[in-house]
């Protein structure tokens, strides 16, 4: 008889808690619509409900998930709802949650080749599979000079970049010597805050980031940005890096990669492709246009945690010469080495980022491309694409309202024609009710809706109903104005 003593949970009540659970996350996403997509809770309301001290003996799971269901769920936001519009979306899929549960289950940290060869090796395969599926030039492979390495977020990867960028630049110098203050990035004024904290990360400094000026469709000017250039070549700066976005927060922008990879090209610049969001349209041959230019770059980074059915975290970053990252980043301290590292035959991805250890983030992606197929995934990014044009066609044609950017995917920045304070009222009136939840943003000090629609559960009823329930409301405050 084992008489240890432990308070571990046992396999059996493990099981019986599991299967709970799925059943749980099941009626979860059938209920999913009952909650009000954004929570109402107040600052403190959840931590007040929170003991301030840790239980000193344990508690049983049907204890913990009463407290889930009666203080954390007020507290949640559904980002999962088909009626969630706001920001950049963060969508998940059965198969990419039974991914991640398997993940935790294996418990695996695959910061080496040798910590779980499978860890390794599927990431390759997967990755590759995406670079093939979003028609990536040859130099992103992996059996070629460059290859692709899941991160937790597109923040790191640019980070990453920048890093690479730097070390290339200087001759590997920054990392011995530390920077000199002359390097020099450059971004437009819409590309993503991550650039701007990748940049203060990697000791660059804010004030040798330039913020390059955008056309009337938001899109970074190719001569603003060669000006730029030149004018710090003449002042004796060292310019060493470009971020160009496909598809930014604010509006979906579309930066032009050919014009801006050349400008990278004939000044020795690493070009960096930020695609959060919309690389995923790119899995469509009829989207794929969007990346033309792209064999110009030296790295891109999209995240199947935005629109591709894989839930938070999954970044997909891509090198075009891992050489150069892998140089920047590997430390190989004693207690790693290992004989399948010295034989130069594996992929040890702790090289590839910030941090060592790494979750077998593969796992989840690769259900959800096995489960969907490529064709299963074009059909629902499609379906996302045409409905949100269907809205689009909607706001264009109203008395009231006006689009406010092109749409090329499925962002849709509008406006009400009564100004500033009504498109805030309108929309702080809507997100109260808790039926559905959009965002805003500023363009040239204008406030300006944004629906986004990229829900795995959203449908052109759900959107339709969206769309009268803006238009009604709009309706009611115009009348009660009067
Ligand atoms: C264009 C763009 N780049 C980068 C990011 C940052 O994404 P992450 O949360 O993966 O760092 C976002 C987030 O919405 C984004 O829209």
């Amino acid at each position: 008889m084992n008489t240890t003593k432990n308070y571990h949970m046992s396999a059996d009540e493990f099981r019986k808690q599991g299967k709970q659970m799925i059943d749980w996350i099941a009626d979860y996403y059938e209920n999913v619509e009952k909650y009000p997509v954004l929570s109402q809770v107040q600052p403190g309301e959840i931590s007040d409900q929170l003991p301030p001290a840790p239980p000193a003996d344990g508690e049983s799971t049907e204890q913990i998930m009463a407290d889930v269901n009666s203080v954390i769920m007020p507290g949640i936001t559904h980002w999962q709802s088909p009626n969630f519009y706001a920001y950049f979306p963060s969508n998940t899929s059965g198969p990419s949650i039974l991914g991640d549960l398997l993940s935790s289950g294996l418990g695996v940290q695959g910061m080496i080749w040798a910590t779980s060869p499978a860890c390794t090796e599927l990431e390759t395969r997967v990755m590759d599979w995406l670079a093939a599926m979003l028609q990536l030039p040859e130099k992103f492979r992996s059996d070629s000079t460059g290859g692709g390495v899941i991160q937790d977020t597109a923040s790191s990867a640019a980070l990453s970049a920048v890093l690479a960028a730097r070390e290339r630049k200087t001759n590997y110098q920054t990392n011995d010597s530390g920077n000199t203050g002359q390097l020099v990035a450059y971004i437009s004024n819409q590309t993503h805050s991550s650039l701007e904290k990748a940049v203060k990360i990697a000791g660059i400094g804010r004030n040798n980031l330039r913020l390059i000026g955008v056309d009337e469709h938001l899109a970074m000017r190719p001569d603003l940005l060669e000006a730029a250039i030149r004018d710090d070549l003449q002042n004796g700066r060292i310019p060493f890096f470009v971020c160009a976005t496909v598809g930014t927060t604010s509006t979906n922008a579309m930066d032009p990669l050919t014009e801006i990879g050349q400008l990278c090209r004939k000044y020795d610049l690493w070009m960096h492709i930020d695609a959060a969001m919309s690389g995923t349209a790119a899995i469509c041959p009829e989207y794929r246009h969007l990346l033309n230019g792209v064999e110009l770059a030296d790295s891109f980074s999209f995240n199947p945690h935005k629109w591709m059915f894989t839930n938070f975290d999954c970044n997909c970053f891509y090198v075009a010469d891992r050489s150069v990252l892998i140089k920047t980043l590997s430390i190989l301290p004693e207690y790693l080495k290992n004989r399948a590292t010295e034989s130069g035959a594996v992929i040890d991805y702790r090289d590839w980022h910030v941090q060592l250890g790494r979750r077998f983030r593969s796992l989840k992606l690769w259900f959800v491309i096995r489960h969907y197929g490529v064709n299963g995934l074009r059909y629902h990014i499609q379906e996302h694409i045409r409905i949100a044009q269907q809205f689009a066609s909607w706001v264009q044609a109203s008395a009231e309202f006006n689009l406010s950017a092109p749409v090329p995917l499925n962002l849709v920045c509008f406006t009400h024609k009564n100004g500033d304070d009504f498109n805030r009222l309108l929309l702080e009136t809507i997100n109260k009710t808790g039926k559905m939840y959009f965002t805003h943003t500023v363009v040239d000090g204008r406030f300006i809706l944004r629906m986004c629609i990229a829900q795995t559960g959203t449908s052109l009823a759900h959107v339709r109903q969206a769309w009268e329930m803006i238009r009604q409301t709009a309706e009611e405050l115009e009348r009660n104005k009067q």
